[in-house]
């Protein structure tokens, strides 16, 4: 018996599946959401209650589809209408000169315009229409023979599961399409942050999470991964006309798939190798990983003439960047004394080049990230390096084993000091907790005469951990009575750098209290804590007896800095430090309470921000916002946001799972921010 509403269903079923898929599209290919999500579930739920009821109404190319299928048991193989070649690789601009050369020659022109595409790093796949439905999605494979991946690809938002008709009306009646499904480096971090939670293996890289994701026989699994695509040409298509790659593209967007915003189209080979220079520069701000760029002759009837060889075409060729992966072997694993007393493990790596650069050292961060990547001294393991960043060890390859690898225990004693260590309840760092640790005050040192402190300009790591070796400088305050003699004495040092230096002590003394509190380095408390002190008591001697209730009042502070602050001015022998300070000559500047501009008639009222004039660095994933909402938000509040750490960053807002950016600030002395903070700032400004 059919519902007498059986037709009026249907109908409201045929919107729905219109609506969603439309909705789908402006969010997940143009990127332009038009409804909220909440809208969109109302819609979904909807759907699927209808298709549960008349399951003739849930037709392959409906978006039901997208939530996954019963699982199978294992994968059907299918064979690729034509071959999925792969490219040819060149690594330097020569290279591609040669294959510009060698084109010309076969085409006898040298009137040869190129499209060039980002190299994405994830995993080719085809996906076939038949009169519009996708009908059957296949992995590469071997190039000739792909896995059956149709369940797990209409589980991806970007992969339309119905073609959208051109003006026309026409669609190509067969149309195998190729693309590379990627997951973003923001949700690959977010996605093994979960793993870790739930105790699952984490993924190495973006990669093997595209690829560990859709090849699951579960397809509800890759539902949940955040999977995307990029289309980038076709397998058998007909009834689809193209006289060029550029135009191809145009038309496979028009029929609704989603093509890289990175293309450049109608370039000559001087403006290909300069567009090379160029995504090699914005390619650590890019969204998702590329290891190259893919050149091809835009023009199809070169392509036909040009033809293709077993393995790859003539007509295109992968522009690889120097590899940023690298294995090595881990020496030995050091322990290294910070600031604050923390000790952290440095693998003492068999020196090895990554793209250009030597790497000998990376840090293992604490014993928890040891132990949950299971490495050990005299491994191999995978060494990746992105940009200027600090150099991280992925993972142990665990096949090279020999049987001779020891396990890294974490000291008990100080390595600097000999004194016992201490592990904090609920931290994964191990301390020193001895305050006159020689590594300690070294690092303290640092702090306090790096550029948000002293600024004394001039006095590098290297001039300070000689001083400390040879017991010149026991604490802050014998630092302003350093002479151009003992420092001329040092290693590396003449007459005329000791008078810098000593200029640049002399002219340190006078100090902002707020530059003042941050050199004290007290823990929890770095720039932006600094400042709020100081607007909230404005001289030392206010903050001296303030309390944990005062301070913790203060919007945008935590209880951890007050905590810590109170105990700092509660310890005697650094109110003694103070003194000797001032008794050094050090003058400490009254806090300038900020100029109301509002009153002064000048609009908006805008404050001073914390950002205002500021470099900023943006790393980890922020759970609130996301990293370009961060970045537009601080630089309306006057910060320049820049994407790598170096001496000259300001402030690094580290969100969660931060890594390497976050050791090197550390390292610098550049002061961090949690996102905790970052919200609270950014609400004031
Ligand atoms: S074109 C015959 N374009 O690189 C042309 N490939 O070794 C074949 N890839 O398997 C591919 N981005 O997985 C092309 N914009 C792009 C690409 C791209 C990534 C991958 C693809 C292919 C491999 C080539």
């Amino acid at each position: 018996m059919t519902d007498p509403n059986f037709n009026e269903i249907k109908q409201e079923a045929l919107l729905l599946q219109e609506q969603l898929a439309e909705h789908n599209y402006n969010y997940h290919v143009l990127d332009d959401p038009v409804i909220s999500d909440g809208e969109y579930d109302r819609m979904m739920k909807r759907l699927i209650e209808i298709e549960k009821q008349f399951p003739e109404l849930s037709t392959p190319d409906s978006p039901t589809k997208r939530v996954g299928a019963t699982p199978l048991t294992s994968f059907d193989t299918a064979d690729h209408s034509t071959p999925m070649q792969s490219l040819d690789n060149a690594f330097n601009d020569q290279e591609i000169i040669d294959f510009h050369n060698r084109v010309a020659k076969l085409l006898e022109t040298d009137e040869i315009r190129y499209t060039v595409e980002p190299k994405l790093d994830g995993l080719a796949v085809e996906l076939r229409y038949e009169q519009g439905i996708l009908t059957l999605a296949l992995t590469r494979g071997d190039g000739t023979t792909g896995e059956v991946i149709t369940d797990n690809s209409r589980t991806i938002n970007s992969v339309p599961l119905k073609l959208t008709p051109p003006a026309d009306g026409t669609i190509p009646g067969f149309l195998e399409v190729r693309g590379e499904v990627i997951i973003n480096s923001r949700d690959f971090e977010t996605l093994n942050k979960k793993r870790l939670e739930m105790d699952e293996p984490l993924f190495a890289n973006p990669r093997n999470a595209a690829a560990g994701s859709l090849r699951q026989l579960d397809s509800r699994v890759t539902a949940q991964r955040p999977l995307e695509i990029f289309v980038y040409g076709t397998g058998l298509a007909r009834g689809l006309e193209a006289d060029s790659h550029s135009g191809l593209l145009d038309t496979l967007k028009t029929l609704g798939f989603r093509i890289n915003p990175e293309i450049r189209t109608g370039l000559t080979l001087t403006e290909v190798l300069d567009r090379f220079k160029e995504l090699e520069g914005i390619r650590e701000n890019l969204p998702y990983e590329i290891d190259g760029m893919v050149i091809k002759v835009d023009d199809i009837a070169h392509q036909t003439t040009l033809g293709v060889k077993a393995k790859s075409p003539r007509w295109a060729i992968a522009y690889k960047f120097p590899a940023m992966e690298e294995t090595t072997v881990i020496n030995d694993i050091k322990v290294q004394v910070g600031r604050t007393g923390t000790l952290t493990p440095v693998a003492i790596l068999e020196p090895v080049s990554i793209g250009g650069v030597m790497v000998a050292r990376a840090s293992l961060h604490n014993m928890d990230e040891i132990e949950r990547k299971d490495i050990r001294i005299k491994d191999t393991v995978l060494v990746k390096r992105a940009g200027d960043v600090i150099p991280k060890v992925v993972k142990p390859v665990t096949a090279k084993r020999t049987g001779d690898e020891k396990v890294f225990i974490m000291p008990d004693r100080c390595p600097v000091c000999d004194s016992p260590v201490r592990r904090l309840e609920n931290e994964a760092a191990v301390k020193c907790i001895n305050a006159s640790c020689q590594a300690q005050l070294k690092q303290r040192i640092k702090h306090f005469v790096s550029k948000a402190g002293f600024d004394m300009d001039g006095l590098g790591a290297k001039l300070v951990d000689q001083l400390v070796d040879r017991e010149i400088l026991h604490s802050f305050a014998d630092l302003f009575t350093l002479d151009k003699t003992t420092l001329a004495a040092m290693d590396r040092m003449g007459d005329k750098s000791a008078a810098n230096v000593v200029r640049a002590i002399e002219n340190s003394k006078r100090v902002p209290l707020k530059r003042f509190l941050f050199a004290l380095g007290m823990d929890h408390t770095g720039e932006s804590a600094a400042l709020l002190l100081c607007e909230r008591f404005l001289t030392l001697k206010a903050l001296e007896t303030a309390t944990i209730g005062e301070i913790n009042d203060i919007d945008g502070m935590g209880p951890k800095t007050a905590a810590s602050v109170v105990m700092f001015f509660e310890n005697q022998e650094n109110l003694a430090m103070i003194e000797d300070m001032v008794k050094n000559g050090v003058v400490i500047e009254e806090h300038q309470a900020l100029v109301n501009n509002q009153a002064e008639g000048e609009g908006e009222g805008k404050q001073e921000s914390v950002f205002s004039g500021k470099t900023v660095v943006l790393t980890g994933s922020l759970v609130t916002m996301t990293r370009s909402e961060a970045k537009k938000r601080l630089q309306e509040l006057g910060a320049k946001v820049t994407g790598s750490v170096s001496a000259k960053t300001d402030i690094l807002v580290a969100g969660e799972s931060a890594g390497s950016k976050l050791t090197k600030a550390q390292s610098l002395g550049v002061a961090v921010m949690d996102e905790e903070e970052l919200t609270e700032q950014l609400n004031k400004g």
